[in-house]
């Protein structure tokens, strides 16, 4: 277990990061950074590879929510300021379209810095039937891009077709030929599970806070196996935070469709 003191929402560690993130020479000091394990693996070593991550807010006993949908907050102040650290390392942050109900997030970068000159990342919404309600906050229009996978778009988003039977791969591939090789899927739960299902994350990071709730819904959910040599077991490294949120930072091998 780390334990990482260095949760400051903007300190010289996280330009460093920030830095090698955006072409910037990485130095050899960079292996004395306390958050390199963490977002290092995050960083392609090429401008154009793909890292696509999944991140997840839970509590101890996995649920995401109350059963009425009260989910504020699960996970303490540095669990958020990692949150908008991983969206300021990609490309583009994908929601479903039940989040954007649910939430009406954001997703834009405010706990974290960005790097010089650059924009927010793209918001991209998975939402097959049009149900976006009018006036979400992750289509405000603040320069950065908005996209909206599904049969229609609002005014002034970009639209992208669902790939047949909603194909993570076809949308990471979509993606990647606009430009956004580098996605973070952020939820909900049904589209994480879709993601992690079809094997096409790089990545998953699963932040536990120290609450039980007991009821309501859990993270992930996973065809059915019979065995347990049918589970996934991916490498996991384990940080601890300030405040007590334990970071859970799942690498798999091997990505379909990479
Ligand atoms: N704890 C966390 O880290 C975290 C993060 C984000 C959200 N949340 C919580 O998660 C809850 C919402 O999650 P959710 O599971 O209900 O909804 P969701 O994953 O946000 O959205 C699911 C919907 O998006 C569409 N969709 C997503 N991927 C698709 C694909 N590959 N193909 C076709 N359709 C796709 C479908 O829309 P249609 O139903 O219209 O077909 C699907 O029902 C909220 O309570 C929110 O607070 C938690």
């Amino acid at each position: 277990m780390h334990t990482i003191v260095d949760w400051e929402p903007n300190t010289s560690q996280w330009s460093q990061v920030l830095a090698a993130a955006h072409g910037c020479v990485v130095s050899d000091r960079i292996s004395d950074n306390a958050l390199w394990p963490i977002y290092g693996p995050l960083i392609p070593k090429s401008g154009h590879q793909a890292v696509v991550i999944g991140q997840l807010g839970q509590s101890l006993d996995g649920r995401i929510a109350t059963p009425s949908g009260h989910s504020h907050y699960i996970n303490g102040a540095a669990a958020l300021v990692h949150l908008h650290r991983l969206r300021a390392l990609v490309d583009a942050v994908v929601v479903g379209v039940g989040t954007v109900v649910a939430d009406n997030p954001q997703l834009t970068i405010r706990r974290a810095s960005l790097a010089p000159g650059k924009t927010q990342p793209a918001r991209v919404i998975i939402d097959p039937h049009g149900r976006i309600p009018p006036g979400a906050r992750c289509l405000t229009d603040d320069g950065a891009r908005r996209i909206v996978i599904g049969a229609k778009a609002p005014a002034g988003t970009e639209r992208m077709d669902l790939p047949p039977e909603g194909d993570p791969a076809g949308i990471l591939k979509a993606l990647a030929e606009r430009g956004l090789p580098r996605v973070l899927v952020e939820g909900g739960a049904n589209t994480l599970s879709r993601f992690l299902a079809a094997g096409c994350l790089d990545r998953l990071h699963i932040m536990t806070g120290p609450i039980i709730i007991g009821s309501g819904p859990t993270g992930v959910t996973l065809p059915a196996i019979d065995t347990l040599d049918k589970a996934l077991r991916p490498d996991v490294s384990t940080y601890a935070l300030p405040g007590g949120d334990i970071l859970f930072d799942c690498a798999f091998s091997k990505r379909s469709g990479s």
